[in-house]
């Protein structure tokens, strides 16, 4: 029987370590190495690509532990604009395969709504695969679809929340 109390959530307002631990850059391969990604990263490139979500100004995460592990993140940040408007832009969210379909994602999202919130931005958004269980997701939880996003990049969508 899985017990849910065993699992933790931190919200961070900086990354738990300076670079992407080992964990997290395995825990990112095998999430993203299934479908609909097949992406074949090497762990060089998994680095690289974390690390680059981690040194943004105004860090934003969301890691979710078991026995001290890290099983499932969030990484955002917020964005503010030469005009004054702000939000926050989610980078990367994933969760531990053997561990998905059991709240972890959702709450993980939810606490990345709720912080961005309290920052006072005045939306969050994200691009996803349009096609993936990820989008679904993000719209049971009130993002909305724009539908000029195609044209940045096939097959992915702009999402969007706005407080
Ligand atoms: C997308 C992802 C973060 C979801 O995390 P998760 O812990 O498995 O999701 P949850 O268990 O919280 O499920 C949340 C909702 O999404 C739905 N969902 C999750 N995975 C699904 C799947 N494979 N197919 C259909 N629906 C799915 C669930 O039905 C659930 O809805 P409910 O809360 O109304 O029951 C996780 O599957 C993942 O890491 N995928 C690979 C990486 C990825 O796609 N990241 C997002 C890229 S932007």
């Amino acid at each position: 029987m899985e017990d849910d109390s065993a699992r933790t959530y931190f919200l961070l307002d900086h990354p738990p370590t300076p670079v992407p631990s080992q964990r997290v850059v395995d825990l990112y391969r095998r999430a993203f190495v299934l479908p609909p990604w097949n992406n074949q990263t090497s762990e060089t490139e998994a680095f690289n690509c974390l690390k680059c979500d981690y040194v943004v100004p105004l860090f934003q995460g969301v890691f979710a532990e078991e026995e001290r592990k890290t099983i499932g993140f969030s990484l955002a940040a917020e964005k503010i604009f030469q005009n004054g408007h702000s939000l926050v832009w989610v980078n990367m969210v994933c969760v531990d395969p053997d561990r998905q379909g059991r709240g972890i994602g959702r709450t993980l999202i939810e606490m990345t709504i709720e912080a961005a919130r309290r920052r006072g931005v005045e939306s969050v958004g994200l691009t996803t695969l349009k096609q993936s269980p990820a989008a679904k997701l993000y719209e049971k939880l009130g993002f909305k679809r724009s539908s000029s996003a195609a044209s940045t990049c096939p097959g992915y969508g702009l999402f969007s929340l706005k407080f």
